[in-house]
């Protein structure tokens, strides 16, 4: 098939395609997603295929507003609208109770249905205009780095999916918060563009699923069911170096062979001659970080690097997010350089 690249002037043109059932990739503010009607079972079969991803593993439903939250979901907790009113648009997704409309394609067979209303403008136009929520996981081949622009989305995906809207560089760059509202107390089961502390702000205590940051033991079954696969990974393997930035700048400068791939912050990026080096952004910016790392990341595969080191920054903020993403592209391969708080 090929794959047709559409832009802003062309929104009921992508609107059709989602209503006759194709596939296609549309931008959000968080990364681009390969969406098709949520309440077409056969069109949502094909997201699976496209991307080679495990049938148990379920979708987010895209929705234009908060008060699309009723048709797809019951038993709403007031948390909900509160997350709602705060944060959405935005790149956060709630884990709610499901109606039994939504079809099992969707959720994997679970009882729950995460739901998230984007804030980019293209991405609410064709979901509105096309009149259906949108099923859309990331629009990488699983396991890849997920696509921050309509290019890298086609690296993937070209001529397996009909259109792609192309809505520019994605502004949050890594993939929206999880939260899952259906417990006793609030689940954070994904770090991104909400940061924890946010959540906290308005929901008081939230539970971090160990998930997060740990990597899962044997036959453990995880929450969120996308956590158990290995994910974000580059073809080399990935060794993740926590502690002071200037410290684990200088683990990886002793430790770093010629040839070796290195994601480093912006201020230590001469520290590695001869090696291949991506930067992720200041060391004080973990936003620029989190808008940089799956670009890098994909940009290693176009390389010669056997191994790749990288700098993680703290986990406060936007940085919980960032460690998330390169601890699981480095399989949870972690080294802790130096004093101070990990
Ligand atoms: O920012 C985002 O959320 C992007 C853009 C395209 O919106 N989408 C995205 O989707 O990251 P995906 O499928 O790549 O990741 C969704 C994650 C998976 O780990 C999946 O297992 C989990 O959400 N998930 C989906 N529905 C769930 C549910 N009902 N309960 C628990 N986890 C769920
Ligand atoms: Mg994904």
């Amino acid at each position: 098939m090929d794959t047709i690249r559409l832009d802003e002037s062309q929104i009921a043109q992508a609107a059709a395609i989602l209503r006759a059932g194709g596939l296609l990739g549309i931008p959000t503010e968080t990364v681009y997603g390969l969406g098709a009607s949520g309440l077409d079972s056969e069109a949502v079969g094909r997201i699976f295929q496209a991307k080679g991803r495990p049938q148990d593993n379920p979708l987010i439903l895209h929705i234009p507003s908060a008060d699309w939250l009723e048709k797809y979901c019951k038993g709403i907790p007031p948390a909900a609208y509160a997350l709602a009113e705060r944060f959405w648009p935005g790149p956060l997704t709630m884990v709610l109770r499901r109606a039994e409309m939504v079809p099992d394609v969707v959720t994997a067979g679970l009882d729950t249905v995460g739901m998230r209303c984007p804030a980019h403008s293209l991405c609410r136009a064709v979901i509105a205009a096309a009149g259906v929520p949108v099923a859309a996981p990331s629009g990488n081949t699983s396991g890849r780095p997920s696509p921050t622009t309509a290019e890298e989305m086609l690296q993937d995906m070209d001529g397996k999916i009909d259109a792609i809207l192309d809505g520019g560089p994605c502004a949050v760059g890594v993939e929206s918060t999880i939260v899952d509202l259906t417990g006793e107390t609030p689940r954070l089961l994904r770090p991104g563009g909400i940061t924890l502390e946010q959540l906290e702000s308005v929901l008081g205590h939230v539970t971090v699923d160990a998930a997060v940051t740990e990597q899962l033991k044997e036959g453990e079954r995880p929450r969120a069911p996308g956590m158990k696969y290995r994910h974000y990974a580059p073809k080399a393997p990935v060794t993740v170096v926590t502690g002071e930035p200037a410290q684990s700048a200088a683990y990886i400068a002793a430790h770093a062979c010629a040839g070796d791939g290195v994601l480093c912050f912006d201020e230590y990026a001469h520290l590695f001659p001869g090696c291949t080096v991506e930067r992720l952004g200041s060391a004080e910016r973990p936003e620029e970080q989190a808008r940089h790392v799956f670009g890098a990341l994909r940009r290693f595969d176009g390389t010669a690097v056997s191994a790749i080191w990288a700098q993680c920054p703290h986990s406060e903020g936007m940085g919980l997010a960032v460690a998330n993403r390169l601890n699981k592209a480095a399989g949870f391969h972690i080294i802790y350089a130096g004093e101070g708080e990990a």
